[in-house]
């Protein structure tokens, strides 16, 4: 029997234990950008769940910097546009900033002012879900915005961090869990 696109994904992520920090097992997904097979499949799954879930979609947001490998890829899928949420200090012209923690250190997150608008309905992406400080900070300027955040979409969720707890009352989508 054949391997499903779910095992293929799971099979391609590697632990590397001790990095960047001792104590942290780090999960990359380096070798899922590498098979093309593999990443439609990713794209794949986000664009079912977000067709069948979220089908008023306005816009798709990605974090920096893994979201951006897989949201431009969903956006296109969907035929909705995209949206960088970016680490501080990368972004020009009016921006709204928020400060966050995350599973190994700290850093503040940006959008344009213009980049959303007041009721637009937005996916917010990125490859990782941890202790959700990331996802939590991006949910704020959406907030800031008046933004209405559908869901959040993520390749892999660390469950023992409780990072969908800090999210609710907004959905997360993973396709693998550890
Ligand atoms: C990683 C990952 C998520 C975040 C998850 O990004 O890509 O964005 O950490 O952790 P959290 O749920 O505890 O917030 P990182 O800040 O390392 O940046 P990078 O994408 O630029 O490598
Ligand atoms: N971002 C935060 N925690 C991570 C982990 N354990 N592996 C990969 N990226 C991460």
């Amino acid at each position: 029997e054949g391997e499903s696109d779910l095992e293929l994904i799971t099979r391609l992520i590697r632990p590397f234990p001790d990095f960047p920090s001792k104590g942290i097992v780090f999960r990359d997904i380096c070798p899922v950008l590498k098979n093309p097979a593999a990443l439609a499949a990713v794209i794949d799954l986000f664009e079912q769940h977000v067709r069948q879930t979220h089908p008023l979609v306005d816009l798709v947001v990605g974090i920096d910097a893994r979201g951006f490998l897989f949201g431009p890829l969903l956006a296109q899928r969907l035929g909705v546009g995209f949206v960088m949420v970016r680490k501080k200090g990368k972004l020009p012209g009016p921006r709204v900033s928020v400060g966050y923690t995350l599973e190994y250190g700290t850093a503040e997150a940006e959008i344009q002012e213009d980049a959303v608008s007041a009721g637009q309905k937005v996916v917010l992406i990125d490859d990782l879900l941890a202790t959700g400080g990331t996802l939590f900070a991006a949910c704020e300027l959406m907030k800031q915005r008046r933004a209405d955040v559908l869901g959040c979409l993520v390749v892999v969720e660390l469950n023992d961090l409780s990072g969908a707890d800090k999210l609710k009352p907004h959905s997360v989508f993973s396709l693998v869990r550890y």
